[in-house]
């Protein structure tokens, strides 16, 4: 086990009700112990955006909501997204109804890259939502590949 991979332990109050709301979430979940879920709440917490390093490289999604009636929209967010052909892998656009277009938009690169991208996007008239998630891409991963260990730090992030 690697250093950075050693556990601590430390002690954690709570009121007795948040106690009882934890050991549900745990139960529905299939969580093996409260250290456990209490690990990938906390990793949840760090990845978000705003708590991550701006020159981090990073993976993620941009997930979003748009009139495709609202003027120029479309030609604007594809004029967006050619801007930023460095950063998406891959798009998704699933037609809600007669008015509404999901997107999904795969990311990957800087942080800050990403970020302005999302902000790009989020700004524009006739975006109704727009959600950025990211996970950052471990350094080490390559590295480590023989441990699955590695794997679970990925996995759980909304
Ligand atoms: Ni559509």
């Amino acid at each position: 086990m690697s250093e950075k991979e050693a556990l601590t332990r430390f002690g954690v109050s709570m009121p007795k009700y948040l106690v009882e709301q934890l050991d549900g979430m745990i139960s529905k979940q299939g969580y093996e112990n409260r250290s456990e879920a209490l690990r990938d709440l906390v990793r949840k917490a760090l990845l978000e955006p705003d708590l991550l390093v701006k020159s981090q490289s990073v993976a993620g999604t941009i997930v979003m909501v748009y009139d495709h009636h609202a003027t120029d929209l479309p030609a604007i967010l594809t004029e967006i997204q050619h801007d930023y052909h460095h950063e998406i892998i891959s798009t998704m656009h699933i037609h809600l109804n007669h008015n509404q277009c999901l997107e999904i938009i795969v990311v990957r690169g800087l942080l800050d890259k990403i970020q302005q991208l999302h902000q790009t996007i989020q700004v524009q008239k006739g975006v109704v939502y727009a959600q950025l998630s990211v996970t950052h891409i471990d350094q080490d991963e390559d590295a480590n590949h023989h441990n699955h260990h590695h794997h679970d730090y990925h996995h759980g992030h909304e």
